[in-house]
């Protein structure tokens, strides 16, 4: 019989199902909560610049707060920076430190790029190169914030947007290398595997055969747009069925690691999708993974 792709089938041990949240919006904060097991806030969108000093939003902070204890909330970083040469964000671990010492998280992450170089900002966030170097300091830097924090932290797949310089390391063989030294966990970004596969031809069953994936503790989901040909990793639709089923597979692969799939959308993308559509794919995704 032809499966509704509309509900997908779940597969194996259930996972957690997430969400995006970025506060200011109570209504959504509201339908989404029964939806929900954990909410994903990322701190410099609910962050502050006053009068040059970046603070968390209080007003935001308090929703977090209410939002009951039956939801749980991950920090998912996109400004520490973390492959930077000459350092990464302390504005960034400024605001990790404010934001923990008011609300209890499950675990924080953050993705495997970098930002800055020299000091200056890309206004873009570019891969690793895979190489002992950058997995040196890579390994060095995420051994020191386990060792500050004392929570488990994930690093991200991101997209590859310019070609890879030479390596030591295939994309899997990097991560795997990171996960053996550190102890660090993954989130795997079903999205983005298929934005590099399509954008430069990435080989998505060779890096899945290759990476340890018993080290992935969480996936993200979401959908962009082409642009010229180019699949960008904006977050602005629904998930594409082919994103989720990859997902599945992932889950499958896990062998029980995998604890969430979070639905990653950006606030500027609410309007256009609007609330009762993002409560749907958050259904949607209920059936897939957890019912
Ligand atoms: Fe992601």
């Amino acid at each position: 019989m032809a499966r509704d792709h509309d509900q997908p089938v779940a597969v194996l041990a259930p996972v957690a199902i997430g969400a995006t949240y970025e506060g200011r919006d109570p209504d959504l904060l509201e339908r989404m909560l029964p939806l929900v097991d954990y909410l994903e806030v990322t701190l410099e969108t609910i962050a502050e610049n006053k009068n040059g000093k970046v603070s968390l939003s209080p007003e935001v902070m308090a929703e977090l707060k209410n939002a009951g204890t039956a939801t749980k909330v991950i920090v998912h970083g996109v400004s520490l920076s973390i492959g930077s040469h000459e350092g990464w964000s302390p504005t960034y671990l400024h605001l990790l430190d404010d934001f923990l010492e008011q609300i209890d998280v499950a675990w924080h992450s953050e993705h495997l790029g970098y930002t800055k170089v020299g000091g200056e900002h890309l206004g873009i966030m570019l891969a690793l190169p895979k190489t002992e170097e950058a997995l040196d300091l890579v390994c060095d830097r995420v051994r020191a914030i386990k060792e500050r924090y004392r929570l488990p932290f994930l690093l991200e797949n991101i997209v590859h947007v310019i070609p890879d310089c030479p390596a030591n390391y295939s994309d899997a063989g990097f991560l795997n290398a990171l996960t053996e030294r550190t102890g660090c966990g993954l989130i795997l970004d079903t999205y983005n595997l298929e934005c590099d596969a399509h954008n430069h031809g990435f080989d998505i069953p060779t890096f899945l055969s290759e990476l340890h994936a018993e080290s992935i503790r969480e996936l993200h989901v979401a959908c962009g747009v082409e642009d010229n040909g180019f699949l960008l990793d904006v977050h602005s639709q629904v998930t594409r069925d082919s994103t989720v089923e990859l997902a599945q597979l992932v889950v499958k692969q896990s062998a029980g690691n995998a604890q969430v799939v979070v639905y990653e959308f950006m606030p500027e993308a609410v309007p256009g999708l609007g609330h009762d559509t993002i409560v749907g794919e958050l259904s949607r995704l209920r059936a897939a993974f957890v019912n």
